[in-house]
């Protein structure tokens, strides 16, 4: 993590995730996230390190084929804003890695809290002072959890890993995404979470 942080990129500095180390224990349990899929996740943060650009071309190359989901880096009537695009890109990169390589500690758990506010009413828009939507809807972020694994696959096997290793590696990434998908509903409805 020595590469220069990326604008509006608050790791470390943000304050404690509301949610307790009781319920991040079982949700992890929950998804079957075990120490094996840590270490697969390690691996992985070596096979996508130098990836990471070519993972989010392809990313956004999704959300631009999709008109519903653009609007979202939009102002509310249609104007599609370039500098967002760029600023959160920078950010999604490193969270790329961030998921791979950081530990599952307190740090991390108030950075995903974080994470799931920038989705919401409550701070989207705010890092990076965009006059953009709102809200995301809370449907897009479950339905994003599928190409957001999918499209990592080709990715993870580049490398000249074993099938099985690409695997656990396919595997452990579909458990962090759905994981940190579940924490991010948190902000969504604290009363339902
Ligand atoms: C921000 C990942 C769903 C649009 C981010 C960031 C990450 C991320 C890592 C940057 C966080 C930071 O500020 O450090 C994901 C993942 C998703 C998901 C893994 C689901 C599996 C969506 C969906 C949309 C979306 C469905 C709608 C197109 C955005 C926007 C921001 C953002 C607009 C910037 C928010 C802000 O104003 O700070 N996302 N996202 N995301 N994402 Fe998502």
């Amino acid at each position: 993590m020595t590469a220069q942080a990326p604008a509006g990129y608050t790791y470390g500095s943000t304050p404690p995730s509301p949610v307790t180390p009781d319920e991040f224990e079982k949700l992890k349990a929950t998804v079957l996230l075990t120490a094996d899929d840590e270490e697969a996740l390690r691996m992985a943060g070596d096979v996508l390190e130098d990836q990471v650009e070519d993972v989010l071309d392809v990313w956004y190359g999704f959300v631009a084929a999709h008109p519903h989901l653009v609007a979202y880096f939009a102002t509310p009537d249609g104007a599609v804003l370039q500098d967002y695009l760029a600023r959160v890109r920078g950010r999604f990169g490193r969270w790329i890695l961030d998921s791979c390589r950081r530990p599952y500690d307190g740090e991390w758990l108030s950075y995903a809290h974080e994470i799931g506010l920038r989705h919401t009413f409550d701070k989207k828009n705010r890092t990076d002072d965009a006059p953009s939507v709102p809200h995301i809807s809370l449907r897009y972020m479950v339905g994003f959890i599928y190409p957001i694994t999918a499209t990592m696959r080709p990715f993870l096997a580049k490398k000249g890993h074993s099938d099985e290793d690409v695997e656990r590696m396919h595997q452990a990434w579909f458990k962090t995404v759905t994981l940190q998908v579940a924490l991010w509903l948190r902000p969504y409805s604290p009363e339902k979470w």
